[in-house]
């Protein structure tokens, strides 16, 4: 059996997630069909999903070790440079496919085994360490504001938690898109950088200067009764993410008085991953990455995610 090395969650810990990930060595990953292709990774990024692996949130024991990392551009057996979709058919999960490191070994290693219809090529423009935030974070946020946020028919837009890597991602993709954006942070440091992405940056909870026709919502119990409040008759709430809690109380009244849509998203298709590599590189749209740590230090990615300090995509350079 070959080996490589990989960063993998060898156990569960709900309270420090950090001690149940191990960095070392994993088999090679073997293809279940013929129709998979193994590709080399050059670049990933990290995700909150691989905090709640570690925490044992979506990952059942029986699956342990399992390889983390959902997002991954590398290159294909045929030499071609391709940026990797991460969701795979998986019959067995309740939602008919699982996201790479639920079931099948995921990205944070030399090399990961998908399905040959995963592959999407890396456009040109864009670099191998941009393109790796794009296939989770900022499909979801593509998502979150297109299909299901109808944000062509809206004029402004709220995005909560604006640090994360979704938030930031849709911060920016609504600004490229010449929505009015308002997005709220803890922090007043990640407020100064979200006003210098285009939006209005606010304190959690404060009165915005107009309601809004969608709401981006990953933080949860933290910010949804804001959320609610904040949205115009008729707006989209969606909402992809519950960081902070997902049981928050909904004041139905107003669900129904203001005729809101609160929409549940996850991912997106390959159709809107092509969307939004294209986006990205027809409207030069940059990834917000708040760092880029060699793989050989990615105990520190991890480190810095669980921290809450990132602003943005923290990046893995597989070459380094
Ligand atoms: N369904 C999907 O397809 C999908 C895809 C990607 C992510 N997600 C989910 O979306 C969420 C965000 O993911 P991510 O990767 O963007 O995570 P992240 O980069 O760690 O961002 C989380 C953000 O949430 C905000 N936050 C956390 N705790 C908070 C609190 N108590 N009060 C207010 N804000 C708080 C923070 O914003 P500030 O520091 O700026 O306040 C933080 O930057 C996660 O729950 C993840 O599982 C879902």
């Amino acid at each position: 059996m070959r080996i490589m090395r990989a960063a993998f969650a060898s156990s569960f810990d709900a309270d420090n997630p950090l001690a149940a990930l191990t960095v070392g060595e994993q088999p090679e990953p073997t293809h279940p069909e013929d129709d998979w292709v193994t590709v080399q990774v050059r670049a990933s990024s990290i995700n909150h999903h691989d905090l709640w692996s570690l925490r044992g949130v979506g990952l059942g024991a029986d699956r342990l070790p399992m390889i983390l990392g959902c997002d991954a551009v590398g290159t294909a057996p045929d030499g071609t440079e391709v940026v990797v979709f991460p969701l795979v058919v998986d019959p067995g999960d309740p939602r008919g496919m699982s996201i790479l490191s639920e079931h099948f070994p995921g990205t944070f290693a030399e090399r990961v085994a998908v399905p040959r219809m995963n592959l999407l090529p890396l456009p040109a423009g864009l670099s191998a360490t941009d393109a790796a935030c794009l296939p989770t974070a900022w499909l979801t946020a593509w998502r979150m504001l297109t299909t299901k946020g109808r944000v062509d028919e809206a004029d402004a837009v709220l995005v909560q938690g604006a640090g994360g890597g979704v938030a930031t991602a849709a911060v920016a993709l609504a600004v490229a898109l010449g929505k009015r954006v308002y997005a709220t942070s803890r922090d007043a440091g990640k407020r100064e950088r979200i006003a210098q992405l285009g939006a209005t940056a606010l304190e959690p909870g404060a009165r915005l200067p107009e309601r809004v026709d969608v709401v981006i919502e990953t933080v949860g119990e933290a910010t949804f009764d804001h959320s609610l409040k904040s949205a115009a008759p008729m707006a989209r709430i969606v909402v992809s993410g519950a960081t902070a809690g997902h049981e928050p109380k909904v004041n139905l009244r107003r669900v129904f008085a203001m005729q809101l849509e609160i929409l549940g998203t996850s991912m997106g298709t390959p159709g809107e991953l092509t969307e939004l590599l294209t986006f990205c590189a027809e409207h030069e749209v940059s990834p917000v990455v708040d760092s880029v740590v060699p793989f050989s230090r990615i105990e520190e990615a991890f480190a810095r995610l669980h921290s809450g300090e990132a602003f943005g995509k923290i990046v893995i350079d597989h070459t380094a």
